[in-house]
């Protein structure tokens, strides 16, 4: 059977619920980029997952709609439930359409390492515009491009040092992991960092904010070999 974010759900959830530093730190950098108090206001998870950002989002007052297109990423999320001062609520729907979603009922769309795994960018930031209210925002992360490019992998220098090896940057399109145990083996479109922002641009978005943080001190703990590089790249938009 051919993976997909659907068969490997329950696994995902189980990866990110018994501790992942990776997950962990994606969500925090996406945190970074937006305010800390969400009260009244109503934002859009998009590519939810189980839920991770929409509970941490709702945690800061907001009123939250996660949608995915994986049935089972939803059973998942919404049997986890909300995060706090806030409300969560989970429809199965395509980032691409967003066809749950009225249009201009969001001030802000979160879309955490989801962008990445739409097949169409530009039907999403259209979307995503569409259902904006004034002055909305998108905060996004993605895998970083530069890095984590199709089968990007791992030498080890004379030093000894683990040294990132990438040789298809710009093989922009649809791949996946080989690797059983990757995130990756579910596929997902690889994309330059160009296409990324021109995408942006063209469907006039104003880049607000570009982040590469640097690994947590957990991230450094579980995989060392990451020190030095950045796992995700974040950026806030705003309509203009
Ligand atoms: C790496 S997971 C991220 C989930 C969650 N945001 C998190 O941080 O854990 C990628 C998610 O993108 C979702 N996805 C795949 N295709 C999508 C699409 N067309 N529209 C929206 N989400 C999509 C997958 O189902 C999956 O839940």
């Amino acid at each position: 059977m051919t993976d997909s974010w659907d068969t490997i759900a329950d696994w995902y959830v189980e990866l990110l619920r018994t501790g992942s530093a990776l997950n962990d730190f994606n969500r925090d950098i996406l945190l970074d980029l937006l305010p800390d108090r969400l009260g009244g206001c109503r934002v859009l998870d998009l590519g939810c997952g189980e839920g991770i950002i929409a509970r941490a989002v709702a945690a800061r007052g907001a009123a939250v709609l996660g949608i995915d297109p994986s049935p089972r990423m939803i059973e998942h999320a919404r049997a986890a439930g909300t995060g706090g001062a806030g409300t969560v609520v989970y429809e199965v729907d395509d980032g691409c359409v967003l066809g749950t979603v009225a249009d201009s009922s969001v001030d802000w769309v979160t879309a955490g390492l989801s962008l990445n795994n739409v097949p169409d960018l530009d039907a999403a930031l259209a979307a995503v515009r569409r259902v904006l209210a004034a002055r909305g925002s998108l905060v996004l992360t993605i895998p970083h491009p530069c890095f984590e490019a199709p089968h990007a992998g791992w030498t080890q220098a004379a030093d000894g040092a683990a040294r990132r090896v990438v040789g298809d940057y710009l093989a922009e399109g649809f791949w996946r992991s080989g690797n059983p145990e990757a995130v990756r083996r579910a596929g997902n479109h690889h994309r330059t960092l160009a296409t990324y922002l021109t995408a942006l641009l063209r469907h006039a978005f104003v880049v607000e904010a570009v982040a590469e943080p640097a690994p947590s001190a957990e991230v450094a703990a579980e995989q060392p070999r990451r020190h030095g590089l950045p796992p995700f790249l974040a950026i806030r938009a705003c309509l203009s």
